[in-house]
């Protein structure tokens, strides 16, 4: 289409990927489109992911907490009421000014918003069939995707989003399950386990591998993670694969039966999530139409400058290769539009943390013990536990360890990993450290304010070449 108008750059996709790299091109002076179809921006993090999900766990919590943990702090309250509506309000609410926030920063940084779904015609044009009827086409010098990614489905389950669903429906249930079971014991599962199972539904969380925690979590702080999520009150059946479906009755029923094979067992559900990984989404996008290679799990093929066999068509986020993390696709997004403008950028993907946001929080950077173990690398291990922290004595929320590994010979850190209150922000330190190449006894010369619950992490680093002074 000769008509069409000619952009800089056209990304498809306004997700974090997209909706970062937009405004980071629209600060570099790229006459940029971004094109999405979902009507919002924010993509899955800010509509049906990230967002809504602290929206709840954070509530969640609140009203677990006020229901269970106040006698003791000396606080006696009377009538407490779950109101459902009230908290799925709250978090649409925060939902809603994130993403007309995203909307605001690209029009302040002059990119085009197109709502509609993109296509490829051929490698520069695009035609975006728009959601408010009729069709565009736009062509760019530069192409990014950036769809991002969706539920992987399990076989011979319909999702509903009622009775069967992803974590999309698990952040929009209009009563509490009575009794929900959960497929995957990965993170999405246990955000969503801890969520129902505090408003009061009986949570059962069904996990293939001896393991919870998904792909990365340290076994030593995985373990932990269940002991304490099975005190909270999930239970747990580990090493247990669902063989089939069945949810033509009342009750939605699963065989079950352990990984290595053995006697069957049905466990019955009002609600079943599906929480068994993601998978990269290039549905509709036309790719036959360019030639873009994908690898066996679906995710598109990119070097390190994030462009495909097709230089001037580019991709980052959920899409292509990495760990499927907000934070991850908005480092990616900078880089990729340092790539276009200047021919460099950088993101260190030894130094991408992960967190867990349930009570107590689990994060992690850098590599687990396994990991370290099987590569050779001779290692030191210093953990402290908030048992001995004082802040966290005074908070009466103790649960939890902070567990450092530096190499042996060096002392240059190599993983840290921590469950415990607050283990989400104190994971940004461990993060920073790993970047300049601390090394643990950097860390642990550092004065840390007193009290606070970094003073554990502090000691954690002092523990691997010394010892810690309050334990
Ligand atoms: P997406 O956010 O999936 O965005 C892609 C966008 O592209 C979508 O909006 C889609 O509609 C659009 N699109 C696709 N195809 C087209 C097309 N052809 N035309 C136009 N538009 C198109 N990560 C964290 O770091 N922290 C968390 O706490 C966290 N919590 C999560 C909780 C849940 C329940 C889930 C499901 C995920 C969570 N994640 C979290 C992961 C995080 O949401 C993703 O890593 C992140 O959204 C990836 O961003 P993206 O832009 O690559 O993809
Ligand atoms: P995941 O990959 O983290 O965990 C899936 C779990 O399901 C694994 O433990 C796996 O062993 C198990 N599993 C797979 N097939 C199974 C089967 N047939 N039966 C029983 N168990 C089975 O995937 P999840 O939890 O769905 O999350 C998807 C992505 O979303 C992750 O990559 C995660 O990083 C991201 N995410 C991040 C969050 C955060 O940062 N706080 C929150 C939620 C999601």
């Amino acid at each position: 289409a000769s008509d069409a108008a000619e952009h800089d750059l056209v990304i498809i996709g306004g997700g974090v990927a997209g909706y970062v790299a937009a405004i980071k091109a629209g600060q570099e002076g790229l006459k940029t489109a971004c094109i999405e179809k979902r009507g919002t921006l924010g993509g899955t993090c800010l509509n049906v992911g990230c967002i809504p999900s602290k929206s709840l766990l954070n509530n969640s919590h609140l009203y677990h907490q006020i229901l269970h943990d106040t006698k003791k702090r000396g606080i006696e309250v009377g009538d407490v009421k779950l109101n459902l509506a009230q908290m799925l309000k709250a978090k649409d609410q925060s939902v809603e000014g994130l993403t007309k926030g995203v909307e605001f920063l690209l029009k302040k940084n002059g990119v085009d918003y197109i709502k509609g779904a993109g296509s490829f015609v051929d490698a520069n044009t695009v035609k975006v069939d728009l959601l408010d009827g009729g069709e565009q086409t736009i062509r760019g010098k530069n192409i990014l995707i950036a769809t991002g990614s969706e539920a992987t489905p399990f076989p011979g389950l319909n999702i509903d989003e009622k009775r069967i669903i992803t974590s999309t429906g698990a952040l929009a249930l209009q009563e509490v399950p009575k009794k929900m079971v959960v497929i995957g014991g990965g993170i999405i599962g246990l955000e969503m386990a801890s969520v129902w199972s505090r408003l009061g539904a009986e949570v059962t969380v069904v996990e293939f591998l001896g393991q919870i925690g998904g792909p990365g979590m340290d076994a030593e702080i995985a373990k932990q993670a269940q002991k304490i999520l099975a005190k909270q009150g999930i239970k747990f059946k580990t090493g247990t694969k669902v063989v089939k479906g069945d949810d033509s009755g009342a009750l939605v029923s699963l065989s079950v039966e352990a990984a290595k094979g053995g006697k069957e067992e049905t466990l019955d559900a009002d609600v079943v999530l599906v929480a068994i990984g993601r998978r990269p989404y290039t549905e509709g996008l036309g790719l036959e139409n360019v030639g873009i290679d994908k690898d066996d799990r679906g995710r598109l093929v990119i070097d390190q400058e994030y462009r495909t066999k097709v230089p001037h068509i580019r991709v980052v986020g959920d899409v292509t290769f990495g760990p499927m993390l907000a934070h991850k696709a908005e480092e990616e997004a900078v880089a990729v539009i340092e790539y276009i403008k200047k021919g460099h950028g950088h993101v260190n993907y030894a130094a991408i943390p992960s967190v867990m946001y349930t009570h107590p929080e689990v994060a992690w950077v850098g590599q687990n013990e396994a990991e370290i173990k099987a590569s050779g690398v001779k290692y030191n291990v210093g953990t402290f536990p908030f048992s001995a922290n004082s802040r966290a004595k005074t908070n009466l929320d103790t649960e939890g360890v902070v567990k450092f590994i530096a190499d042996a010979e060096t002392d240059r850190i190599l993983g840290v990993h921590i469950i415990g209150p607050g283990a989400g922000e104190m994971i940004a330190e461990a993060t920073l450290a790993i970047e300049y190449g601390a090394s643990s006894e950097d860390v642990a010369r550092t004065c840390h304010a007193h009290p606070t619950l970094s003073e554990a992490f502090k000691e954690a680093a002092m523990a691997t070449y010394s010892k810690p002074i309050h334990f």
